[in-house]
């Protein structure tokens, strides 16, 4: 094993949260764990905070560029944010970073940037990124209405492109549900099964998850 991609239903599910709950387990298992953001836009003067909350988490003395070789200003897609500064965004930076955490570390995590089909180059997806790298793929999904369908559409357009999805975690982003959202988000979890690998609760700030939040058995199973 040598890695894993943490993509997502959409912006704001909580996959940083949830990439950080798996690098902090990994870490608590032993692993030497080194932490990627291939692309990170919306960045500010604070520089890319998500990158930063994943080498908080890896306790990693990785360089940031190294950690998220290419980084913009304008929280848009990559392809978006690139083009609003005249760039493009350097595939090969962000190959060469990847290449060099692997040496470094026994295990990388990678966070995407939206959801699988979001365009990380031109005619580039981040599904394609997770492909090249033969990298299984955790997909988080938000708890509240709507998340049916972002779920069963990820785990489709994973299965179309041949990804190994490792699993489904879900986070609970907004909070507490109501009754409709909780009952929706039972048929969720029915219909995924043993795919739902982690439910992370609603947690109050500034927490983290709890170390068996998520069960990460199949990261650790041989064919990873
Ligand atoms: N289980 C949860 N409980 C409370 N807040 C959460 C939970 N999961 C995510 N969040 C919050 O929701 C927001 C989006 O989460 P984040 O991990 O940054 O999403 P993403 O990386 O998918 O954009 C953040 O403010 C984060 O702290
Ligand atoms: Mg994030």
């Amino acid at each position: 094993m040598t890695g894993v991609f943490v993509t997502g239903t959409d912006t704001g599910v909580g996959k940083t949260v949830v990439a950080c709950a798996i690098v902090r387990a990994l870490r608590a298992d032993g692993f030497d764990v080194g932490v990627m953001k291939p692309c990170e836009t919306g960045v500010g003067p604070d520089g890319p905070l998500d990158a930063i909350a994943l080498r908080d988490a890896a306790g990693a003395k990785d360089d940031l560029a190294l950690i998220c070789p290419q980084q913009f200003a304008m929280p848009a897609a990559p392809t978006v944010a690139a083009s609003a500064e005249g760039r493009s965004v350097d595939l090969d930076a962000i190959r060469a970073a990847y290449a060099g955490l692997c040496s470094a570390h026994g295990f990388v995590v990678s966070e995407g940037a939206g959801g699988l089909l979001v365009p990380l180059a031109k005619g580039f997806t981040m599904a394609d990124f997770a492909q090249e790298l033969r990298l299984p793929v955790i997909i988080v999904a938000r708890a509240a209405l709507g998340t049916i369908n972002h779920t069963l559409l990820t785990l489709e357009a994973a299965a179309r492109r041949d990804l190994d999805v490792a699993g489904v975690v879900i986070s609970h982003a907004g909070g507490p549900l109501g009754d409709s959202d909780a009952a929706n988000l039972g048929s969720l979890t029915a219909s995924l099964g043993a795919r739902l690998i982690g439910i992370v609760p609603p947690l109050a700030p500034g927490a983290v998850p709890s170390s068996d939040a998520i069960d990460l058995r199949a990261l650790r199973s041989p064919s990873h």
